[in-house]
């Protein structure tokens, strides 16, 4: 039998029965929030030293319970530590096995804490550092893209709008408008770690404490940028979490529809590009089948990554303060979204990567369904002076004559434009290509290669790369 401190002997001085099963299970969470194992201890060797410090605790104990939690961290690294359900969470996991280590004096580790306090500066430290690991693969996918869109940036594609050929575009204009949505989430995530790094330790459990703490040491042991002000706010915002998946969620929605692209463009349909084989996968009964699976797992699991949102907003809809038990529900959402996320960094890293552009398909898609419309629309402003909207009335004309006649802008006659339009000279025929419509477009952020390299010069400078 293990001489393990029972939960109830945590807290249950004033109990006559012991918790029945089915408390255990709905209570006990410490099959998920080992994770916070590591920040756990972080947390409490803070706590030990500005115990000693203040003279709180003695030297000798703040020694002994040190080395105590080094022996547990060890025991952690190597999978050598049992959990124990019954002993709820992880701070009374690692608690009980400090008393087992060190005896009697392990009690005094809880000292002006509580659980509340420490739990929440656990996930605090925990999401800072996911942050970091997500910025960093989004860096990188960031510049895969950017290297991406440099390399392909002679490649001419369909830009659309309602899924309809709008405007021929470069291809790299395409993928540099994902780096800015990436970029922008890069600065979400760094936004919600700047706001989140305070620090709730010495909340106590929602009121401070009568011991004589030192929360702005523990604070900057731990590199939090300050003491949260409001020991009630501590203990029972999970605002930091919200934000956290919030941030996550419109990443993935971005990550949804690049996946999207991808599948419509790998389909036989589009055939714009071919996805690598170490990503696709084939079909049981149709040997000819390469389906997208990466691409359309990433575009589903934007549906976990929304729900734990709704889940978490619904959580803290309506909670009195304090702190609630419900809020121990929080933990599960974040590391799924966390790892969710990753995952998808890394396979949209290794997609955009390897994906093969079929410059030829892209093409021909660029200069069908009359994407030079507007070109046209705009040169009898400029070279006719018609106003716009006259200007287009008569491009739709001339659309007609083409559809028609089954055929593209520049394969009609000049007699043909002419019946249209006696004023339309030779001259039109210069700017009825992709080209030219491309070059054309030069404003500040168009698809004109001076614009692509102004954009692809912006990233390498921000991206260092
Ligand atoms: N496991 C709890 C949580 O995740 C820790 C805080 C428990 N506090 C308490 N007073 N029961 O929220």
């Amino acid at each position: 039998m293990s001489n393990k401190k029972k939960s109830n002997e945590m807290w249950g001085g004033r109990f006559s029965e012991r918790a029945a099963d089915l408390l255990t299970e709905i209570n006990s969470s410490i099959d998920i929030d080992k994770r916070l194992a590591f920040e756990d201890i972080l947390g409490s060797k803070a706590h030990v030293e500005m115990l000693a410090k203040m003279r709180i605790i003695t030297k000798k104990t703040e020694t002994k319970i040190l080395n105590g939690l080094k022996k547990i961290e060890k025991e952690l690294l190597d999978g050598d530590f049992s959990f124990d359900n019954l002993l709820e969470d992880i701070h009374m996991n690692i608690e009980s096995r400090l008393g087992e280590i060190i005896g009697a004096d392990a009690g005094r580790i809880h000292t002006a804490r509580s659980r509340n306090d420490q739990v929440v500066t656990d996930l605090r430290l925990w999401i800072r550092k996911a942050i970091e690991d997500i910025e960093l693969e989004l860096s990188k996918l960031q510049i895969i893209l950017l290297r991406k869109a440099e390399k392909n940036i002679e490649i001419i594609s369909p830009g659309y709008t309602h899924l309809q050929v709008a405007q021929p575009i470069r291809f790299s204009h395409h993928l540099l408008a994902y780096l800015e949505m990436f970029g922008r989430d890069v600065e979400r995530f760094k936004q919600t770690k700047e706001r989140l790094n305070e620090c709730p330790l010495g909340a106590a459990a929602l009121a401070g404490t009568s011991f004589p703490i030192d929360r702005f040491y523990t604070a900057k042991t731990l590199g939090f940028r300050a003491p949260m002000r409001n020991s009630m706010d501590a203990v029972s915002d999970r605002d930091f979490v919200l934000e956290f998946i919030s941030d996550a969620a419109i990443a993935m929605v971005h990550f949804s529809r690049l996946a999207e692209e991808f599948i419509l463009w790998g389909s036989i349909e589009f055939d714009f590009i071919s996805l690598p084989d170490s990503l696709v996968t084939g079909s049981s009964i149709m040997p000819q089948k390469k389906n997208p699976d990466a691409a359309e797992l990433i575009r589903a699991k934007t549906g976990r990554v929304n729900g734990a949102l709704l889940s978490l907003l619904t959580v803290m809809k309506g909670l009195p303060l304090a702190y609630a038990k419900d809020m121990q529900e929080d933990k599960e959402s974040v590391f799924d979204v966390f790892d969710t996320l990753i995952l998808v960094i890394k396979i949209s890293q290794q997609l955009i990567e390897n994906m093969k552009v079929k410059k030829a398909n892209m093409y021909k898609a660029a200069s069908n369904g009359f994407s030079i419309a507007t070109d046209l629309a705009d040169w009898f402003v400029r070279d006719l002076g018609m106003p716009f909207r006259e200007a287009h009335a008569l491009t739709g004309k001339i659309v007609e004559v083409a559809s028609k006649k089954n055929i593209k802008l520049n394969e009609l006659t000049l007699s043909d434009l002419n019946k249209v339009e006696p004023k339309i000279s030779e001259e039109v025929f210069k700017i009825l290509s992709p080209e030219n419509s491309i070059e054309s477009r030069n404003s500040f952020g168009g698809t004109a290669s001076r614009e692509i390299r102004r954009q692809i010069k912006f990233w390498k400078r921000r991206l260092n790369a």
